[in-house]
This record gives C-alpha cells, structure tokens and sequence, in this order.
C-alpha cells in the first residue's frame, strides 16, 4: 500500500530482521520530531497544556514507573492503580462539589468520558423502559463532536441547537426541541470554540422539570474553573451544586495538566455509573466487567495523574489559574493596540478567539502559523483561536509581537486565508 505525503510516494515498512540498539532508535525518534511544532517553545494553543517543565517531569516519572502495570487487574493484581484511581476521583469529586453518592473513574480522554456518559445515561432510559431506538442528544452548536461520535457509535441521534447570540446555549431553544425521544440535554463548561460556560443553571432546571439526564461537559474547565473562581474570577456555577446536573467530564490532562491519557467521568449517583458498567461471563474464561471502553488500561496515566495533583495541590493549581488570567489580561491589553484584531468575547476561559473586521483573519492566522505559532481557527464567526496556558506567560510579549507583524503582513500583501478551518 503506498500513501502520498508532500508528493513523496511512500512505500510500506516491513519489520527489520535484525534488533538495533537503543541509543540509535532514541536517536532516530528524536530526529522525526524535526517537523513537529516546537512546543517546548510554548508556541502552542492547542493539543498540549503547558504548566512548567517541572510539572511535565513529575507527570512523566510517574508514567514511567507505572506504565508497565494494567488497570484491567486494578481490583487483582494491582491495588496500587485501583489506590490512585479512586483518590484521584475523591479529589476531582470534591473539586466538583460532588454529593455523598457521587462516584466516578478515570477515562482515556474527554472523548471516552463523553461516549460513557451516553451509554450510561442510554442503558438507563432502556432499563427505565424507555424508546431508545433514535434515542436524541440535545446539545449547543458548540459542544464538542465527541457527542456526535457517542451517539454514532450507540446508535442515537444529535440535535444540534442553535446558539443565543452571545454564543453561549440557548435553553429556550434547547427546550422547544424536546421529543418523547430525548433521552439527554447537554451543557460545556466550558465549550471549545468559544471558550463559554453555558447557562448550566437554566439546563438544569430544565433537566429537571422533564425529567432528563443533564451531561455537563467539563473537559476542558473541570480542573480549571474552580481555582479561576478561587482567584476571584466571575464563574457561572456548573457543577454538582446545581441539582439536575446527572453527569461531568472533566480532563485531567487538559487543565489538570496531568500526562496523556487521562480524564474523568462523574456521575451523580453510583445508581447512574451501574449503567457505564460492562459485565460479561458467557465464554470459557469467565467474569469480566470493566468500567471504561478499554479493555487494557496503561497504570502510566493513573500514576501520572495523581502524582501531577499531588504535586500542585490546590495552591498550585490556584497559582496556574492566576497565570491563565494574567496571560489573558495582557493579550487583551495588547490587542488595544493592533487595530486590526480583537477578541470576540471580553471573557473566556482560557480559550480566546479573535475576529478582524478590517482583514481576513485566516490570513492573519496562516501568518502566524507561518511565525511559529500552531493554534486552531473557526468559522462562526470567523477567527483564530487560541487556548493559552500557564507556559504562555513567558512568551506572552512575543506572541503579540508577532501577531501585530502577522496582521501587518496580511494587510500589506492583501494575503487571503480561506473560509476553512480545522479543529485538529
Ligand atoms: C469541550 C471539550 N469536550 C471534549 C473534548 C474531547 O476531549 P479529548 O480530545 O480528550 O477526547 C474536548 C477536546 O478538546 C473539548 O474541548
């Protein structure tokens, strides 16, 4: 099979006869890094989520020592992981003001949490007896795929609604486009476009009045919103105090800066999780029941994760928050004095997209990946899209020098960028 990257034909690699040495291959994996975006550089909004080389050490080491070891025996053979799991949990249950019957585990990532919480919520409504077939998710326009790709793979459908024009959820809307056939609404705290936290109070009113299960999808402000709230940033309540919300995902290796692969499903009720379960018996080998949709589970981001927490610890994570605020202060700062691009938003979450009236703002975005900087863009509106980090802080003056010698390009050279955007 050949495949073609930049023109070059590419012709299938067959295992090599002989072994080589290590230092060799270490040598050979560090040199195909050449083309990736130099994120050591923090030139990055997107993917990775920097906090300091000495966080990305500790998450490393704990990886290291544990990724060996496999969370599919975590109730057998290694109580260790089954330790970290469920204390990384009680610390993410208590960040989310999670009731006495809350409950939870550690996923892959945002993705997986989603697809749990779907077929948990489903097999619910089924037990419930409640129509499934074309069972509908109500979501914002803004909530991530993740819903769609959950509902694909369960056989659900997605209604995607519109926004208010302040681009946060519309829950009148979200309510008129209930059917017999809802089965969940959804809320992100916040989303990733925009970087909004959807009215999760007005959803879960509404959760509760018909009776339907509320998913509000922290991914990306579960371990960030809180310690913003605790650096005295104005946060809309999303969590668990807010009684029709059934279920949260929160990332830990967003902005719990914890090492890849690491996320995390609550639920309301440990009633609600029996639904995530998978239990089988019916084959020569006997019980198996797992939590999640891996069978295998690496220990690496377990240990990984409750290590980076242990780590920071609150203060720690409560003196990241503060950095995320400082770095966005001061872009908002500077962009009063680039004319051309400006927020679209005057608050967000970290994530700030940028629109320009007077130039295409894709061009300005193509420029500045041209400069170095690797960030997303988006097309309602169109803008470009940054989620900036702690590490930005120390190249905060850079970027705003660059992005006013990007817009300076783009105007000078009449440059156009393309009505396309990518997410990844
Ligand atoms: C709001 C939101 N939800 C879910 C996800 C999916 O997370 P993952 O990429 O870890 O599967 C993302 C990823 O960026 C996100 O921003």
């Amino acid at each position: 099979m050949k495949t073609e990257t930049e023109g070059v034909p590419r012709t299938r690699k067959t295992l090599p006869e002989t072994g080589a040495d290590w230092p060799t291959l270490k040598e050979k994996l560090l040199s195909f890094k050449a083309k990736d975006v130099q994120w050591k550089r923090r030139r990055l909004g997107v993917f990775i989520y920097y906090a300091g080389d000495d966080v990305f050490e500790v998450g490393k080491e704990a990886y290291d020592l544990y990724h060996v070891e496999n969370a599919l025996g975590s109730e057998t053979a290694f109580p260790s992981l089954k330790r970290m799991e469920e204390e990384v949990v009680d610390m993410g249950l208590q960040l989310l003001n999670g009731p006495e019957d809350a409950c939870g585990n550690m996923t892959s990532g945002g993705s997986e949490s989603i697809l749990l919480a779907v077929k948990a919520c489903r097999d619910r409504a089924k037990a419930q007896s409640r129509e499934t077939l074309g069972g509908e998710l109500i979501v914002p326009r803004s909530a991530h795929p993740a819903f769609d790709k959950a509902a694909l793979y369960l056989g659900l459908t997605v209604k995607r609604i519109s926004l208010q024009p302040d681009h946060r959820a519309d829950v009148q809307a979200m309510a008129d486009a209930i059917t017999h056939k809802t089965l969940m609404l959804v809320g992100s705290a916040p989303c990733y476009p925009y970087g909004l936290v959807d009215p999760i109070e007005e959803l879960s009113d509404l959760a509760i009045q018909r009776n339907l299960w509320l998913h509000v999808d922290a991914c990306v402000g579960g371990y960030l919103l809180p310690f913003l709230t605790r650096n005295g940033v104005d946060t809309p309540h999303f969590d668990f105090t807010l009684p029709g919300v059934s279920s949260i995902s929160a990332d830990l290796h967003k902005f719990g800066y914890t090492p890849k692969a690491a996320s995390t499903l609550f639920h309301r009720t440990k009633e609600q999780r029996a639904y995530q379960m998978f239990e089988f018996t019916n084959w020569p080998s006997g019980a198996m029941s797992t939590p999640t949709a891996a069978g295998t589970r690496s220990g690496g981001p377990i240990a990984g994760a409750w290590a980076v927490m242990h780590y920071l610890g609150s203060s720690g994570y409560q003196e990241k928050a503060r950095q995320i605020v400082e770095v966005q202060r001061r872009v908002h700062q500077g962009l009063k004095d680039i004319a051309d691009v400006t927020p679209l938003h005057d608050r967000t979450y970290s994530i700030t997209p940028m629109i320009s009236s007077t130039l295409d703002i894709h061009a300005v975005w193509r420029q500045m990946i041209n400069l170095g900087w690797f960030s997303s863009s988006m097309t309602e509106p169109k803008a470009m899209h940054m989620m900036f980090h702690p590490a930005h802080l120390d190249v905060v003056d850079e970027y705003l020098e660059d992005l006013k010698k990007a817009a300076n390009l783009a105007r000078e050279k009449g440059i156009q960028g393309g009505v396309e955007a990518r997410y990844n």
